[in-house]
């Protein structure tokens, strides 16, 4: 059997308006930062041919096998690559993909990885607590509950996962130390803060804010969007989709400075900060799926897509 027919397949996400927002061309260079299950990938393939390329990049190998089977195909025109994008430039150089007219960003986890137990990354079912994108790294969910000070915690499930309750969770944790198993932490977590009251169970905010911390999630992020703006080239599309306000946040800011002329603070008699735009935002507002998309694939309701275009 192959492996896309064993794994949970991955829905690609706003794959029309990603399609339309890239302005997917014949014969066009384009990277796809997080390659996944290869949906957005495959649609972006079909409209480049015969003579355009798609640099595929995903720092899970899982994924890249998975792409690699579903995209056979097109295997003149793709390119693939185990890595972490925060690696974007240096992949792009050496693969001779500069400059490339669009690049993608699907930002977070797969349900590929979300439906795979052993992964770690869901409360659903019960499994080692990993949640590494990448399973050669060494840092996991496990070793940050088990080891991490109760202060430093708290601070991650705070910052990361905007949790209020971040001290009577981080205090349940050490006190129930080890623990091993994602069932363990979420029975813990409801033990300090109760049991489901809305429709969000009290352990998502700390998983995410786990899986943020071990995959160092908004780092890669802030790497990624700097080098963008050297690999695209004039009127390239950048488009990013984010799946919690922290990510959007960062890409936020990153488009709405990077497209100013000047970022010296308000009441500067004189722009001292040679900063130039290097950006043109598309749309200010940020594109949402459709009624229709949520309820066929409820996982991409907290989806919000960015677009903009090197100048
Ligand atoms: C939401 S999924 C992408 C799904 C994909 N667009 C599709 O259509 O199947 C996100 C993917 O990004 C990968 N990823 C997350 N952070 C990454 C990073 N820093 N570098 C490379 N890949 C990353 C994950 O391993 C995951 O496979």
């Amino acid at each position: 059997m192959s492996l896309a027919v064993m794994m949970p397949i991955h829905k690609p996400v706003m794959l029309y308006e990603v399609v339309k927002a890239l302005q997917v061309q014949p014969g066009k260079r384009y990277v796809d930062c997080t390659l996944g299950s290869g949906g957005h990938a495959e649609a972006i393939l079909h409209r480049i041919l015969p003579n355009g390329r798609l640099l595929g990049i995903d720092t899970d190998i899982e994924a890249i096998n998975i792409a690699r089977n579903r995209l056979a195909e097109f295997r003149d025109n793709i390119t693939l690559v185990h890595s972490n994008f925060a690696n974007l430039r240096s992949i792009c150089e050496e693969n001779g993909f500069l400059p490339v007219h669009g690049i993608l960003l699907d930002l977070g986890v797969s349900s590929t990885q979300l439906d795979t137990a052993e992964r770690g990354f869901s409360f659903r079912y019960d499994a080692p607590l990993d949640m590494r994108f990448n399973r050669e790294e060494t840092l996991t969910a496990a070793e940050i509950v088990n080891t991490f000070p109760e202060q430093k915690l708290s601070h991650l499930i705070r910052n990361y996962g905007e949790e209020k309750h971040s001290r009577l969770i981080a205090r349940q944790i050490v006190r129930n130390r080890p623990i091993t198993s994602t069932l363990q932490l979420a029975g813990i977590i409801e033990q300090a803060i109760g049991h489901r009251h809305g429709r969000i169970h009290p352990a998502t905010k700390t998983f995410l804010a786990l899986r943020i911390a071990v995959n160092r999630e908004l780092e890669n992020l802030i790497a990624v969007l700097t080098q963008a703006l050297d690999c695209l080239e004039p009127q390239g599309r950048l488009v990013v989709i984010s799946y919690h306000s922290l990510e959007d946040r960062i890409v936020k800011q990153f488009i709405s400075r990077e497209s100013k002329e000047c970022i010296c603070p308000p009441g500067t008699p004189v722009c001292q900060c040679k900063h130039t735009a290097r950006l043109r935002i598309i749309l200010r507002k940020a594109i949402t799926p459709s009624i229709a998309e949520v309820k066929a694939n409820p996982r991409s309701r907290s989806a919000k897509l960015r677009i903009a275009e090197r100048v």
